[in-house]
């Protein structure tokens, strides 16, 4: 009897645990109440400084240089997607009612698993926005414009905050890994989901006037080291892409991506594009990197091209 006990003692432990874990509270990847209505409050006073800032700019926009205009445009459009992206993430964490007891333990799994695909996104999206706002802070700087300035950059850490509030204890929170993978065996189509298709698009053909499409653009087909520059370092400037002129900015994933995960995107999109184009492994995508690895901002087209 005594040296049963301990085994009833752990017994009930693990029983409680499992119980708990299986409930909203163990679920890591859920916002609690309190935590969904600090993000949405936070979310909405950025809605209000958006609106805030595009009167401002709609108001003088005939003195600001096309540079400017463009990145005007394209904050608009990463907004819009953000927005959209960022009500999909809320829903998700909202679950109507406990259900607890209708609730069966694979729907819940799944639930939980399309969350933490959800928060990623949303992460993804949140940093994406922080670093276009920083960058247009430092575009008004350079054109001694301090107020704008000042309302860009407090934007920035506004979605730099949203992008804490995302639940991260999820695996794909992990720092890149960048050795011993093969990117044959990492999923391309699934990291292109995850990190690209925000901004090309679900299927890789582009977005209204500011993303250009990947199928079939030289920009990916070319010699190897041209995609794997503009994932590492972003690209910058106007780009001609499939017959079509672009002028935006593409951030830089070297911080966010490993190399092999490199080489498996820039692989999926390849593959996807008529014609036969060589894979690139995690070797070359290493090359490259040591060749380039003093680089610190993004590329501009024409320094792509002919090397
Ligand atoms: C925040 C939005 C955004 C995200 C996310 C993004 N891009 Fe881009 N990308 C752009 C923009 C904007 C341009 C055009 C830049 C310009 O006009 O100079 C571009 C251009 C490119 C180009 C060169 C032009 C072309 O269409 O071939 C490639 C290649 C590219 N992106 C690949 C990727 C890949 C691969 C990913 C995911 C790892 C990615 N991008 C994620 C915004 C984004």
């Amino acid at each position: 009897m005594l040296k049963k006990s301990p085994t009833i003692f752990f017994g009930v432990i693990f029983i409680t645990m499992s119980l708990l874990s299986g409930c909203q509270m163990g679920d890591s990847s859920q916002m609690s109440k309190s935590e969904q209505r600090r993000m949405q409050s936070t979310f909405n006073s950025l809605q209000e400084s958006h609106r805030a800032a595009l009167q401002q700019f709609k108001k003088d926009s005939a003195s600001m240089s096309d540079d400017i205009k463009i990145l005007y445009l394209q904050m608009q459009e990463m907004h819009k997607q953000m927005s959209m992206n960022h009500r999909h993430m809320m829903s998700g964490h909202d679950n109507k009612g406990m259900g607890m007891q209708q609730d069966n333990k694979q729907m819940r799994k799944r639930r939980q698993m399309r969350r933490q695909i959800q928060n990623r996104m949303s992460r993804e999206w949140y940093g994406q926005m922080q670093s276009m706002h920083n960058q247009m802070a430092r575009r008004h700087e350079q054109m001694s414009h301090p107020k704008r300035a000042r309302q860009h950059r407090k934007m920035g850490e506004g979605y730099g905050k949203m992008k804490k509030m995302v639940p991260s204890n999820d695996e794909s929170s992990k720092e890149p890994v960048n050795e011993n993978a093969d990117p044959a065996f990492l999923n391309g189509a699934n990291l292109y989901t995850q990190y690209c298709a925000s901004c090309h698009g679900t299927d890789a053909k582009g977005i209204g006037k500011v993303f250009p499409p990947l199928v079939n653009s030289k920009w990916i087909t070319g010699e190897k080291s041209v995609p794997v520059r503009i994932v590492r370092d972003g690209v910058s400037g106007e780009i001609q892409v499939s017959g079509k002129i672009y002028n935006g900015t593409m951030p830089p994933f070297k911080a966010r991506l490993s190399m092999a995960e490199i080489a498996a995107i820039i692989n999926y999109l390849r593959d996807s594009s008529d014609g036969d184009h060589p894979h690139i492994t995690q070797d070359d995508v290493i090359e490259i990197s040591k060749t380039y690895q003093n680089r610190n901002n993004p590329w501009q087209p024409e320094e792509l091209l002919g090397e």
